[in-house]
């Protein structure tokens, strides 16, 4: 697997890492304790040194498990967590205010069970709270060692500009893929190269839709609700994913690959991106995604991919 420089950190990041969403076992539907220790360790073995999660994913769960799963690993992998999404029971709020940062930092420290986390992203930005406050906080988070660099979520383009003026992030997480490119033209991708920010994207498999599995009239069983953040499961948007999803599996079956990593790779090697977070719940799917870090899609495969994608942007142009 190949690894890659974040940014200017010195940390050098695999280019597929391991997305643990559905670890917390509220959103993706239910995954057993055991089988979310065993994805992790999975993906360590498979090369992915990059774990991404969250307190929100689960209220903790998510956090907690890898805590667990990384019990003697710790040293095998870059941890990237968030701040900034509370959850209170059902009730879940934006916030970024110092105190609000200062007990999040000590809950996932205590979850990770680590005495620094690698990478300290913004989960969203807090409307309410001057960025300023955010970021002072942050940095002395920072220099009493608690996390060792500091990186940004779904911000846009200015909001990337006033944190950069306040201090030094290192990576910025948005989402990307075949079925969402709002990066390549909304002037965040161009901000992060020319700052040396590193580009770690979610989403690459559309939540699942671009392995195939779905087939062409995804339905989803209860208690799954991936498709109030992904988009993709809509009625408006089905010929247009159908018909990247017959590319990515012509493209597939020529490499004698899985859809997922055609459309893994696609992410993971688009110009500006440092590595691909990809989501999974088993130690067959993380160990299948892994293989993506293998796949090398030719310059036409991609233009085949890229024109092919350009129907989800036609489908929402008609639906306005
Ligand atoms: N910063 C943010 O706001 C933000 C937002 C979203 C995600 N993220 C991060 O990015 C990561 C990746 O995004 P994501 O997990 O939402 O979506 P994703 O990577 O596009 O999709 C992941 C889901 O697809 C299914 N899947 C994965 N590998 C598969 C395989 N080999 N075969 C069949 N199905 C497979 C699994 O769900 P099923 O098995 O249930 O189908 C898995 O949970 C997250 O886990 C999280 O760490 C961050």
């Amino acid at each position: 697997m190949e690894h890659r420089a974040l940014g200017r950190s010195g940390l050098r990041v695999s280019k597929i890492g391991l997305g643990t969403w559905g670890l917390g076992g509220d959103f993706y539907g239910p995954v057993g304790e055991d089988a979310a220790i065993d994805t992790v360790r999975a993906a360590i073995d498979s090369g992915v040194n990059l774990i991404d999660t969250a307190p929100a994913y689960g209220d903790g769960r998510a956090e907690e498990l890898v805590g667990r799963a990384l019990n003697g690993l710790r040293d095998s992998v870059l941890l990237a967590t968030k701040v900034g999404i509370v959850r209170k029971g059902k009730r879940i709020r934006r916030c970024l205010e110092p105190q609000s940062i200062r007990t999040e930092i000590e809950g996932s420290l205590r979850r990770l069970k680590v005495e620094a986390i690698d990478l300290y992203q913004i989960h969203w930005p807090d409307p309410d709270t001057p960025l300023e406050q955010t970021m002072e906080t942050l940095l002395r988070i920072r220099d009493e060692g608690k996390v060792r660099h500091l990186g940004v979520s779904n911000f846009d383009q200015v909001q990337l500009e006033q944190t950069s003026s306040l201090g030094r992030i290192e990576s910025f997480q948005p989402y990307y893929s075949l079925l969402g490119r709002a990066i390549e033209e909304d002037g965040t991708l161009d901000f992060c190269r020319e700052h040396e920010i590193g580009v770690l994207c979610y989403g690459a498999l559309g939540g699942g839709v671009l392995t195939g599995k779905f087939g062409d009239r995804p339905s989803l069983p209860e208690g799954d609700h991936r498709h109030n953040f992904y988009p993709y499961f809509a009625e408006q948007v089905r010929d247009a994913v159908a018909r990247v999803l017959r590319e990515v599996r012509a493209i597939a079956r020529v490499h004698g690959a899985e859809p997922g990593h055609v459309a893994a790779a696609w992410a993971a090697d688009s110009p500006g991106i440092t590595s691909a977070l990809i989501g999974a719940k088993s130690v067959d799917q993380v160990s299948s995604n892994a293989l993506a870090g293998e796949l090398v899609l030719s310059p036409e495969e991609r233009e085949r991919l890229d024109r092919a994608s350009e129907a989800i942007e036609e489908a929402r142009e008609q639906e306005q």
